[in-house]
C-alpha cells in the first residue's frame, strides 16, 4: 500500500498558524507542532457526518469517547482507568494552567518543571534544568537524565505542582519506570500535584512503552491529573479536543470546577474526530510511525555527518532537538531562517544553543530543509575558522 503521507498538502491559504508565518518567503516552516499531513479518512468522513447532521449546537460529554478512552488506556498502557475519572478538557495547555490554578487555591502557587521543555510548562515555573550524564560529554552516551537533587533543591514551600513532559517535548525522551517511581517519590516527599503532560504518549519511534506516571500506583495516582489527546499522533490540534485523567475525586471536582465559566467544554467535531481517531485510527497511526521513523533516520544520517551541530536519538515526538552550540550564534532560530529553515527557537524552551526541528512533513521537505541546514552549518564553521585565523 503507498504510504498516503508522502504526498505534499498545500496548507498556505489554510489559516495554518505554521505557514503563515513565512508566506511571502522562501522559508520552510518547521516549527509549531503539527503536521503537514492529511488526517486520517475516517476522521474525516466523521466529521463530515457531524456537520451533515445541520444543527451544531452545544454538545455534552459523549460516554463512547470516554469508554474508547478507558480501552485505549487499558490496551496501550495497561492502565486501568475509570471513564469518569476523565475530564475531557479544550486542549492541554489549559489543562496544565488548571493544574497550577487548584496548587495555587491548596496555598502553593509555584510549579516546578524540568527544562529544557514546552513554553507552557515552564510558565512561573522554577526551573530544574537536565544535566548531561557525564559519559555523553565523552561521546559513548545518548540519553538525558533527570538530577533530582537540583530538582529537591528547587523546591520551596511555595511550590505546590511538579509540571511533567512525558514523553518530553523537546527532547523526545520517554521516561522509564526507575525514572518515574524516582520522581514521584520526590513529589510525595513535598507533597506535590504531579500534573503529567501526556501529550505525545501514542508517538514513541523505538518502540519502547509509554508509562503514564499515574499509573505506577494508586496511591502516586491520588496526586496526578494526567493530561492526554488524540490531537498530536492524529494531527488534529485545531478541534482543540483533549482529556485529563484524575482518579482523585477532591482533586477531579476542584478541577471541574476550575474550568467552569473559564474553559468551556470540548467541541462537537473535536469530539466525533476523537471517536473515529480511537476507533478507526491504528492501522493510520501505524504507517505514520514507520514514515517519522524514516524521517528520523534521515535526520540523524544527515546531521551526524556535519561538524558544528549535534543531537541525541529521539525516542518519540516528531520533533528534533539539535544543538547548535559549537556555531556560537547569538541568534541560530534567525540565523538558520535567514538560510531558509524556519526552526523554533531553543531560547523559548530556555537553551539558546538549541533549535527544534519539526519532522512531521513530506519527506521531500525535509531533504530540502536539511539541504539548507548543511548550507548554513558549513558557512558558519567556515567563516569561524576564518575569524580564528591560521592555527
Ligand atoms: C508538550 C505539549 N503540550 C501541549 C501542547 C499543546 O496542547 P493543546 O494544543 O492541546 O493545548 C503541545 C503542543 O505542541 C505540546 O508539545
Amino acid at each position: 500500500m503507498p504510504m498516503p503521507f508522502g504526498s505534499l498538502v498545500d496548507r498556505r491559504q489554510s489559516d495554518s498558524i505554521k505557514w503563515k508565518r513565512y508566506a511571502d518567503k522562501d522559508i520552510l516552516p518547521m516549527w509549531v507542532a503539527d503536521m503537514d499531513f492529511k488526517v486520517n479518512p475516517e476522521i474525516l468522513t466523521a466529521i463530515h457526518e457531524r456537520t451533515a447532521h445541520g444543527v451544531l449546537g452545544y454538545g455534552s460529554d459523549n460516554p463512547e469517547l470516554l469508554n474508547l478512552i478507558v480501552e485505549h488506556c487499558q490496551h496501550h498502557y495497561q492502565w486501568h482507568i475509570q471513564p469518569e475519572w476523565i475530564v475531557l478538557t479544550p486542549g492541554v495547555v489549559k489543562g496544565l494552567n488548571i493544574a497550577r490554578g487548584i496548587a495555587a487555591q491548596r496555598g502553593k502557587p509555584a510549579g516546578i518543571t524540568a527544562a529544557p521543555v514546552y513554553p507552557h510548562l515552564m510558565q512561573h515555573a522554577p526551573l530544574l534544568s537536565f544535566e548531561d550524564q557525564t559519559f555523553l560529554s565523552k561521546g559513548t552516551g545518548d540519553s538525558w537524565q533527570l538530577d533530582l537533587a537540583h530538582m529537591a533543591r528547587n523546591i520551596s514551600q511555595d511550590t505546590g505542582v511538579f509540571l511533567l513532559c512525558n514523553p518530553h517535548n523537546p527532547l523526545g525522551k520517554v521516561y522509564s519506570r526507575e525514572e518515574l517511581m524516582a520522581v514521584a517519590h520526590v513529589c510525595q516527599q513535598h507533597d506535590l500535584i504531579i500534573c503529567s503532560d501526556d501529550i505525545h504518549c501514542d508517538l514513541i519511534l523505538n518502540g519502547k512503552r509509554h508509562i503514564p506516571i499515574a499509573s505506577l500506583s494508586a496511591e502516586i495516582a491520588e496526586r496526578c491529573i494526567t493530561l492526554m489527546a488524540p490531537s498530536k499522533t492524529f494531527n488534529i490540534a485545531g478541534l482543540d479536543t483533549a482529556f485529563a485523567i484524575i482518579s482523585n475525586p477532591a482533586m477531579r471536582k476542584q478541577y471541574q470546577k476550575s474550568m467552569y465559566g473559564l474553559v468551556g467544554h470540548v467541541n462537537i467535531i473535536g469530539t466525533q474526530a476523537a471517536i473515529a481517531a480511537y476507533k478507526y485510527g491504528e492501522p493510520w497511526r501505524q504507517r505514520l510511525i514507520k514514515y517519522l521513523q524514516g524521517n528520523l533516520k534521515l535526520i540523524e544520517q544527515r546531521i551526524n555527518s556535519l561538524t558544528g551541530i549535534s543531537m541525541r536519538p529521539v525516542e518519540a515526538t516528531y520533533l528534533a532537538w539539535l544543538n547548535v552550540a559549537p556555531l556560537q550564534l547569538a541568534n541560530p532560530q534567525k540565523y538558520f531562517e535567514d538560510f531558509g529553515v524556519g526552526m523554533s527557537a531553543g531560547s523559548e524552551f530556555a537553551d539558546n544553543d538549541y533549535v527544534r526541528l519539526n519532522f512531521g512533513c513530506q519527506q521531500t521537505l525535509l531533504s530540502e530543509a536539511l539541504d539548507r541546514i548543511e548550507r548554513a552549518v558549513d558557512d558558519r564553521m567556515l567563516a569561524l575558522k576564518k575569524m580564528k585565523g591560521p592555527s
